[in-house]
């Protein structure tokens, strides 16, 4: 065979197998990003999650940094569109731009994941039959960690600094319309009104980053404020802005009950070292895992589910919520 030929042919074939959207070798090509790989949660547990698990199912996964930008996720998902990639998994920048994702998904004819922001545009993961959610009830963390801080007030007379019966708290709240962070910010001081104790909101903050410097900054603006002294509980929506706090504390002097969510390693030392009361698992491990499994069952055309444990919630969206667990001095080490 002359080689111009062979090299015609050559071509033709890896052109046909990418526009298959699998590779020479058959394996499946997930795209995926993580919103920011700044963010704790994400770059810590979910994204090495990713990277471990996926090879281990004998799928390839490609993860870029969609650096805090939606346009530029956006423009990251016609690239793995163009690449042929088998199927997507995006973890939204702005949870209320969904539908253009799904769009382009569905243009391609490519199966997507979305997951940890769920998309909070109404009806939206109706229009695409090939789209699922993975994540949490994002309620149901700021209920957890509102029972806790309530079991803990009620057992420590003395965090009630003035005596009025009434928690006087700051919180931290993450990413505003980020569905986990609406939700942790109205359940977990419900849970206080529930059992019948009255709150008072002293100050609140918001960032889009969740990040440790911003719980710093804000704890040690809170702590020099004129309502500095008479702060009796810190309510962070996740860990990285509560160690910022915790260390802002420190340098203060001052050591106030403060909360988290997510569970990470750095919680649990802080948990282990008295500088923390509690935290609650935001499960990111078998969120990956999950996500990869519906990935993979997607792109083959099968029941998303088929050969794995999840269930697909079969009232309102389609998606797989892996549950949160209490973290508290008394069992933290179950979860080192
Ligand atoms: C986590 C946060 C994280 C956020 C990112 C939440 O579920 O608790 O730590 O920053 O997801 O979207
Ligand atoms: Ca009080």
């Amino acid at each position: 065979m002359k080689k111009s030929l062979l090299l015609a042919l050559v071509a033709m074939i890896t052109f046909s197998t990418f526009a298959n959207g699998q590779k020479e070798d058959g394996k499946i090509v997930i795209g995926a990003n993580i919103y920011s790989f700044a963010d704790n949660f994400m770059n810590g547990v979910i994204k090495p999650e990713l990277e471990t698990y996926a090879p281990s199912k004998g799928v390839e996964i490609q993860i870029v940094d969609s650096e805090g930008q939606q346009a530029k996720l956006n423009d990251q998902v016609d690239v793995f569109i163009t690449k042929g990639v088998d199927v997507l998994a995006i973890n939204l920048v702005d949870p209320a731009a969904a539908q253009a994702i799904i769009n382009k998904a569905r243009a391609a004819k490519i199966p997507l994941i979305l997951f940890n922001k769920e998309a909070t545009e109404p009806g939206v993961m109706d229009s695409y039959d090939k789209v699922w959610y993975v994540g949490t009830d994002s309620a149901e963390a700021g209920i957890i960690q509102g029972q806790m801080m309530v079991k803990d007030w009620k057992a420590n007379p003395s965090w009630d600094k003035n005596g009025d019966g009434v928690v006087q708290y700051v919180l931290l709240k993450g990413e505003p319309g980020h569905p986990d962070a609406e939700a942790r910010t109205v359940e977990s001081v419900k849970a206080f009104r529930d059992a019948g104790i009255e709150v008072e909101q002293l100050a609140l903050e918001a960032d889009p980053n969740w990040s440790t410097v911003h719980g710093n900054d804000k704890m040690a603006a809170w702590l020099t404020s004129s309502f500095g002294s008479d702060i009796e509980l810190v309510i962070a929506n996740n860990d990285g802005m509560a160690f910022g706090a915790i260390t802002a504390q420190k340098a203060a002097g001052v050591r106030l009950p403060i909360y988290g969510v997510d569970a990470l390693a750095q919680a649990l030392t802080h948990i282990a070292d008295g500088e923390m009361d509690g935290t609650v698992l935001n499960d990111g491990v078998n969120q990956a895992r999950a996500t990869v499994d519906l990935a993979i069952n997607a792109a083959m055309g099968k029941n998303v589910t088929e050969g794995t444990n999840w269930k697909v919630q079969t009232n309102g969206t389609k998606a797989v919520r892996v549950p949160y667990v209490a973290v508290t001095k008394d069992n933290y080490m179950d979860f080192k």
